[in-house]
């Protein structure tokens, strides 16, 4: 598949206006305003472009949902937050080509009829959110951003907000609170953003990459954008590979690729000699996978069927080498450490889990941890406000079950095989 969303990315030298119009760029804006709004929305829909922030929401159902008669002023958020671990995807598209994430706010922006647009710049991503902001001053002086763009009567603000610089900014109500200058806890579900987001109007929010799809879509047609999927999956996808792989890095394949071919052609496989023990499909937040799954096809469906989700379609590699203990015990560090701490479950319940795993890692585990582990992530997730916990205490739940020789094996020893294969050459 030839590059769709990566084809101009230069994170050196990202193209100028000029330099982007030139190679194409901003054309789906005339082909935006030949349209009507809800045309957009349909041609989005049809197309099955499903939502690139982890969910995997249909985007044109979402914008339908909506309304064409929500209240105005009317709001678009751009998530750029990207804090999930193993995930760098959104940091190639805002480092890379500004421009292309501006076209897209626009075209999308105007679908909705949205006259405000926030791009949500994770904190770390500072000179790139810098960057952005350049971008949109050059695109404001060229009359791209701003009244009257192209004559078409639609008026566009768009402000970049960078983010304080915390996991849980990037879930979608948190981030909310955190543009309002409140702390970033997240809010209740229901009245739904759409309904009642940014300072109490509809708001509808987006993963970068979802945004970015959409004026191609427009120009190119929803069978083309279908088409370019395989196995069932739909459109370009970015895939990051990570961990004990000899090629690591962003790689836009088909959405629907086979974790096989992402892991073994594309990031060139494990060190030589080594064996493939497992992988996290979507980020941290997702249930680990086994070799026996390397046939799946990275797309929503078919990896929620096999026991996880594509989240951010962010593979981590653990071979023979890595120690899954250690590997979960870090991850679930990252996330007792991330908690908002609105809500005791996981504000207490991921500390704790830590401690256990700290404990068992270290070699002073006892037997009856493994019962109790299995107990507090069966309470948390359920438990705690917001989708946050549930995908913290995932991979935990989904270690105990794939790697459960290797936590009874650190119980029973006092000690992690591992450093003692690994310290001598093994
Ligand atoms: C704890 C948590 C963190 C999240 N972080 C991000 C993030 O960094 N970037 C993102 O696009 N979506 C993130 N999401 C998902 C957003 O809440 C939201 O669903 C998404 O931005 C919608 O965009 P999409 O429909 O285009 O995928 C997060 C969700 C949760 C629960
Ligand atoms: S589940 Fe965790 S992140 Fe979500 S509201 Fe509760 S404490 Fe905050």
């Amino acid at each position: 598949m030839e590059a769709v969303l990566t084809r101009h990315l230069d994170a050196h030298a990202p193209l100028s206006l000029q330099a982007y119009q030139a190679a194409g760029g901003y054309h789906s804006l005339d082909a935006a305003f030949d349209h009507k709004p809800e045309e957009i929305i349909a041609i989005v829909e049809a197309a099955n472009l499903r939502g690139r922030g982890g969910a995997g929401f249909s985007c044109g159902l979402k914008w339908r949902l909506r309304g064409a008669d929500a209240p105005r002023p009317r709001y678009l958020v751009c998530n750029i937050d990207e804090s999930e671990p193993g995930t760098f995807k959104d940091r190639h598209l805002l480092y890379g080509g500004p421009h292309q994430i501006i076209e897209a706010v626009i075209v999308s922006a105007y679908a909705l009829q949205a006259e405000q647009v926030v791009i949500f710049v994770r904190g770390e991503y500072g000179k790139g959110g810098h960057g952005l902001k350049r971008a949109i001053e050059e695109a404001e002086k060229a009359g791209l951003v701003g009244s009257n763009i192209k004559g078409s009567g639609f008026n566009l603000q768009i402000k970049v907000h960078l983010s304080g610089g915390r996991y849980i900014c990037g879930e979608e109500t948190a981030m909310l609170n955190a543009i309002e200058g409140r702390r970033p806890n997240p809010r209740h579900k229901i009245p739904r953003p759409s309904v009642k987001g940014l300072w109490q109007h509809p708001t509808t929010i987006n993963n970068v990459e979802t945004l970015v799809n959409v004026p191609h879509i427009l120009l190119n047609g929803a069978d083309w954008f279908r088409a370019l999927g395989i196995n069932g999956g739909c459109g370009p996808k970015l895939f990051c590979v990570s961990g004990m792989v000899q090629h690591p890095g962003l790689f836009e394949l088909p959405c629907g690729t086979p974790a096989r071919e992402l892991i073994f052609e594309h990031a060139g496989g494990l060190a030589a000699g080594r064996t493939l023990q497992g992988f996290i499909p979507g980020g941290a937040s997702t249930a680990f996978l086994l070799p026996e799954h390397l046939d799946v096809p990275m797309d929503f469906d078919p990896v929620a069927k096999a026991g996880s989700r594509l989240g951010t379609a962010a593979i981590i590699v653990l071979d023979d080498t890595t120690c899954p203990v250690q590997a979960t015990l870090n991850l679930m560090r990252f996330f007792a450490r991330e908690s908002c701490g609105f809500c005791t479950p996981c504000r207490d319940g991921l500390p704790y889990l830590a401690q256990i795993l700290t404990a068992i890692a270290d070699g002073e585990g006892r037997a009856e941890d493994l019962i109790l582990m299995e107990e507090l992530c069966n309470t948390i997730g359920p438990q705690s406000f917001c989708a946050f916990a549930p995908g913290a205490v995932m991979p935990l739940t989904s270690s105990l079950q794939c790697f459960r020789d290797h936590y009874e094996s650190h119980i029973a020893t006092g000690r992690c095989p591992f450093d003692a294969a690994n310290k001598s050459g093994a």
